[in-house]
């Protein structure tokens, strides 16, 4: 379906077919981002991985991303039988996580999971809010909402910048082994071959901290709630869960899982009835493509139902 928003030629992908056309089979037409003046203003003139236009920068940023995540290590406490917010539990959980994997080797600090969580919170109030220009872009500087949504941005990656930058220069310079090294560590050992500035990092570092938080605390977040309306799939669960805590093992560990087949399809379940992203990222058209019969002109915005 063709839509013009505002205009902007906005194309909704529904069908499986069509969804695999422009994310597969075409996927180098339709894998660039539309422009978002706020994007520009928070991810360092839109330099980190979920926003960047498609290009030689889109394809280092990606490589890094998918090569240089490592495994997390976790641990968990139970509470006895409180009351347990756990959504902020879960939120906490997939931001050390994600921590653990970006900056493991820094000391746990008091606050910081709070922080992340208002900044992520301002940071998608945001760029989801409405923005003239993504609808009219010649119209944006015009535009008085836009102005001050712009102003918002700026105080934003502020706060972001005060962070990262802490972040960054408590680990530039120290020697680490391949072991110790964290997300940030690889990085900086990166930034020469890859060509990044030290605002490329911290776009990049921002996008990985927020797209792997929310993402996951969500999914988590629904998974529970699912399994505690649905007994039966959650005592099928905690078998499978018990059954892989042999004697003397006392966690449950990455290397368990390919054998967790409920666990698995309860995940799965989960994504299919509640996806953290329905609509995904916005795509956007960088050449003229047929799809299905259909031809989508250069320049179309794509909006994936999943
Ligand atoms: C349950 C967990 C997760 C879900 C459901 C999820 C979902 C998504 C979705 C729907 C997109 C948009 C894809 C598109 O528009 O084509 C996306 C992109 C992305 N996610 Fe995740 N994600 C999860 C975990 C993570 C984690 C743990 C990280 C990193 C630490 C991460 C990093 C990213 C990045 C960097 C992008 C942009 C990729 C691109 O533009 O090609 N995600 N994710």
């Amino acid at each position: 379906m063709l839509l013009r928003l505002g205009t902007v030629p906005t194309l909704v992908v529904s069908s499986p077919a069509a969804a695999k056309a422009v994310l597969r089979t075409h996927d180098h037409i339709f894998a660039s981002r539309p422009h978002s003046v706020v994007g520009d203003i928070l991810f360092y003139g839109n330099t980190n991985v979920a926003f960047a236009p498609y290009g030689d920068y889109w394809c280092r940023t990606r490589k890094i991303a998918a090569t240089s995540s490592q495994p997390a290590r976790m641990r968990d406490a139970a509470a006895a039988s409180a009351a347990v917010d756990l959504s902020e539990v879960l939120s906490n959980y997939s931001n050390d996580i994600v921590c653990q994997a970006e900056l493991g080797r820094l000391p746990r600090e008091e606050g910081r999971n709070k922080l992340f969580r208002e900044l992520f919170k301002t940071n998608s109030k945001l760029l989801s809010g409405f923005n003239l220009d993504d609808f009219f872009p010649s119209l944006a500087r015009l535009d008085m909402v836009s102005r001050v949504l712009c102003a918002k941005a700026v105080k934003q990656r502020k706060r972001w910048d005060k962070l990262l930058d802490d972040l960054i220069d408590k680990h530039a310079g120290k020697a680490v082994t391949e072991e110790e090294a964290d997300f940030i560590d690889v990085l900086l050992s990166v930034q020469d071959e890859y060509n990044l500035t030290r605002d490329n990092i911290k776009a990049i570092l921002m996008d990985m901290f927020e797209a792997g938080t929310d993402t996951t605390y969500i999914s988590l977040d629904y998974a529970m709630a699912e399994l505690v309306r649905s007994p039966n799939a959650m005592a099928k669960l905690k078998d499978e869960v018990r059954s892989c805590k042999t004697e003397g093992k006392e966690f449950v560990t990455e290397d368990d899982l390919s054998g967790m087949s409920y666990l698995n399809a309860v995940m799965k379940e989960t994504f299919r009835l509640h996806p953290s992203g329905s609509l995904l990222l916005p795509h956007f058209s960088t050449a003229e493509c047929d799809v299905e019969g259909y031809t989508i002109p250069s320049g179309t915005r794509l909006l994936i139902n999943a």
